[in-house]
């Protein structure tokens, strides 16, 4: 958002001795909008308005403090208002831009930041977000070319070079996208996603993806997560999951404890909410428990990494799922060994997997792990586990195809239970 400090200009008094009152309603509005109490100063405002209909400031002021409150569709009408008067403002175009993206208006948004930057042509703010929304639509010609020229403007603008690497990642530009993510390196040593992706995009061995890499990622994707993941790219894992559980376990049977690995916004547990007593789940990205937490499913949430949270654990779980997470995880070994230390002798585990059509697993240039299908099998022999129900998936939309996947289902070795199903 760009700063606007509240004024009383354009306010037009209406008799003798209204100037000074309304100038002082004014102020004391502004105080209180600055001070966060935003009830009080919507008050002001409100009266204000009541006698200053037309006056710009005013609409401005209370856009500003309904974006700040969230409430982006009110934000917007006193944006829209504060236009009528204001004239060409940047900011105020700037900050209308912003709001109408909110409101999920982004070929809007991008029409009013171009004119801004008519206004403003160097502003880096807009030519950053400008290029964001074009990214959004896939018009990704004209977005690299936003980008161009915020850069040539500001040559070390991190969140620009980041956001042209991952462009030209999108549009399956792999060498450019590698140079790019290195030229963010050199200007960001400590950025942990263009680490983890130059690594991808050279072919490098890694366990695992890195922490902080994850809750980054994860931490600025989860207000978009389900929209995207689900309505976009026709992801499923968690339902089929459920699917397979309810066909290989029996129908009727019912959990103690569904332990939810890397839950993110809590589709696992929305999936198998209805057959377990207790849930608990766990992430590493604090957004994405948030999501999970205001479905008000899980009895237990936990911000915290899979392998310290296991290596702590005191509960004892009699269902696991790890859907759509050992693409971050990298080597399963680790995990499958730590989830048989802290489940029940008649545990369930389930999890899906990207296949890789290597002998083991690998860091792919999209920055996922894949695995194969016959190094879970030697894995979950060695580690405890007997699968006994495993099964092709299209896993998300990408580009004109399908990843292809598979989904596990594993019980702990030893617990009696019918093997079903072919091995892959
Ligand atoms: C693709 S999302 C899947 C979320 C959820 N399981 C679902 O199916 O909708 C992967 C999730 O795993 C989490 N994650 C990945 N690696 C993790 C780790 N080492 N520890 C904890 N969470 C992790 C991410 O933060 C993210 O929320």
């Amino acid at each position: 958002m760009k700063t606007h400090t509240p004024s009383a200009g354009g306010i037009q008094p209406a008799g003798p001795g209204s100037a000074e009152a309304a100038a002082q309603a004014l102020q004391h509005a502004c105080e209180l909008q600055r001070n966060g109490l935003y009830a009080e100063a919507e008050g002001e405002y409100e009266r204000l308005l009541a006698a200053f209909p037309d006056a710009s400031p005013l609409h401005y002021n209370l856009g500003l403090m309904l974006y700040a409150q969230q409430r982006y569709g009110e934000s917007l009408e006193h944006y829209l208002q504060a236009m009528d008067g204001a004239g060409d403002d940047p900011d105020l175009l700037y900050n209308l831009g912003l709001c109408l993206k909110k409101c999920g208006r982004t070929a809007d948004s991008a029409m009013v930041y171009e004119e801004m930057l008519r206004l403003a042509p160097r502003d880096v703010d807009g030519l950053y977000s400008l290029a964001g929304c074009l990214r959004e639509l896939h018009d990704y010609q004209r977005a690299e070319a936003v980008l161009g020229r915020l850069l040539a403007l500001k040559p070390d603008h991190r969140p620009a070079a980041g956001s042209l690497a991952y462009l030209l990642h999108l549009q399956g530009r792999l060498a450019e996208s590698c140079a790019a993510y290195l030229r963010l390196l050199e200007l960001d040593p400590e950025n942990r996603t263009a680490r983890h992706m130059v690594a991808a995009l050279r072919g490098d061995r890694l366990a695992t993806a890195a922490d902080d890499y994850v809750r980054s990622v994860f931490n600025g994707y989860a207000d978009g997560f389900e929209a995207s993941l689900v309505q976009d790219l026709g992801y499923r894992v968690p339902a089929e999951l459920r699917r397979g559980v309810d066909l290989f376990a029996g129908r009727g049977r019912r959990y103690a404890h569904l332990l939810d690995l890397g839950c993110g916004t809590g589709l696992v547990g929305t999936a198998f909410a209805d057959i377990c007593a207790c849930l608990t789940g766990v992430d590493i990205a604090e957004e994405m428990i948030a999501r999970s937490r205001e479905k008000g499913i899980y009895d237990h949430l936990a911000v915290s990494g899979i392998m310290p949270f296991l290596v702590a654990a005191e509960s004892r779980y009699d269902l696991v799922t790890l859907a759509d997470v050992l693409i971050y995880l990298g080597d399963p070994e680790p995990v499958l060994a730590a989830i048989q230390a802290v489940t029940t002798d008649d545990a369930v585990l389930c999890f899906s997997i990207e296949v890789a059509g290597t002998a083991t697993y690998r860091l792919q240039p999209t920055g996922r792990f894949a695995h194969s299908p016959g190094h879970i099998a030697g894995i979950a022999g060695r580690t405890g586990w007997t699968v006994c129900r495993s099964e092709p998936i299209r896993l998300r939309r990408e580009g004109d195809g399908w990843i292809g996947g598979m989904l596990f289902f594993l019980l702990k070795a030893g617990s009696g239970q019918p093997v079903m199903g072919p091995l892959p």
